[in-house]
């Protein structure tokens, strides 16, 4: 950690600096941490603008002897992003902290290519820049395991601070979790989206949340979307579920749709009530 008279502010490295990493970096950077960056793409102009350094060459960026790295790139581009990076060049034993919003598969990934003298931090930050955008107070934090630096890291930038309610589960746990609630949640709003359901003069309040669920869904990349099914192993079988669930209510109507029309063919005269 960071010592002397800024004792309580971290050297926070962050990998991918996309849309969720900027979002992120200010409320880091509101708090006094200092933050340093490097992405695929040159976020020089951003980072200038937001007061972080960034860094195109990877080796200068682990060099920068940062107490915390925070892996932020897509699920899908996380392993080809770390697997090439030159990490004896750390200057000490780092904590990393993955924010990918899912769990198992960057554990196992993480814990084959870090060096063993660092920390790892799987978390998955329950918010992104639309619910996140009054302040993450009593958003939830999900992590799998604490250590001493993960305890400064929790307490200084998300709790203390920000009042973020932390969640401790395993890994498997947050993915089966997260394949019933979040992919669930994605799969309707690209489903809405592939329908164009759109705002009309007689919206009720549950069509709102509809257009809203839509809107939300379609802001995140889609590579994000397919990375919550192709590295979490609970998401297939939700996407069956919701297959399965939608079949039976359609076969429900159906069937209710014979019902009426044998009423239908009945005289009204000779119609029992
Ligand atoms: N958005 C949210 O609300 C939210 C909430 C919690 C957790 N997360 C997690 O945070 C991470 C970032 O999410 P995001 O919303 O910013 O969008 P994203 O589309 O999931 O990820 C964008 C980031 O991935 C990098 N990237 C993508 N493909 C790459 C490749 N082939 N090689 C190198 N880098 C690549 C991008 O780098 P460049 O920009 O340099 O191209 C950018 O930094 C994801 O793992 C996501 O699951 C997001």
């Amino acid at each position: 950690m960071s010592t002397g008279a800024a004792s309580t502010n971290l050297k926070i490295g962050i990998v991918g600096f996309g849309n969720f990493a900027q979002f992120l970096a200010k409320t880091i950077i509101k708090q006094g941490h200092s933050l340093t960056a490097t992405s695929r793409s040159d976020y020089s102009q951003i980072c200038l603008n937001l007061g972080v350094s960034f860094y195109k060459d990877v080796e200068a960026f682990l060099e920068a002897d940062n107490d915390v790295v925070m892996i932020c790139t897509s699920i899908l581009s996380m392993s080809e992003v770390m697997k090439p990076m030159p990490l004896h060049c750390l200057q000490r034993p780092t904590l990393f902290v993955d924010v990918l919003s899912v769990k198992e598969f960057p554990k196992n990934f993480l814990l084959q290519v870090l060096p063993e003298e660092s920390d790892v931090l799987c978390a998955h930050p329950m918010f992104g820049p639309e619910s996140g955008k009054n302040g993450w107070k009593d958003l939830t934090f999900k992590s799998n395991r604490s250590f001493s630096r993960l305890f400064w890291f929790a307490v200084l930038v998300l709790k203390k601070e920000e009042g973020c309610r932390m969640l401790e589960m395993s890994c498997e746990e947050h993915d089966k979790m997260a394949a019933k609630s979040q992919f669930l949640t994605h799969t309707i709003g690209r489903i809405l989206s592939e329908m164009e359901i759109k705002s009309t003069p007689v919206n009720t309040k549950g069509f709102e949340t509809l257009i809203q669920l839509k809107e939300n869904t379609t802001k995140d990349s889609f590579d994000l979307y397919s990375g919550l099914f192709l590295r979490n192993r609970f998401a297939k079988q939700e996407l069956e579920n919701l297959e399965l669930a939608f079949k039976k209510v359609k076969q429900k109507l159906l069937d209710r749709m014979i019902d009426v029309q044998d009423i239908d063919d009945v005289p009204l005269s000779q119609r029992v009530e």
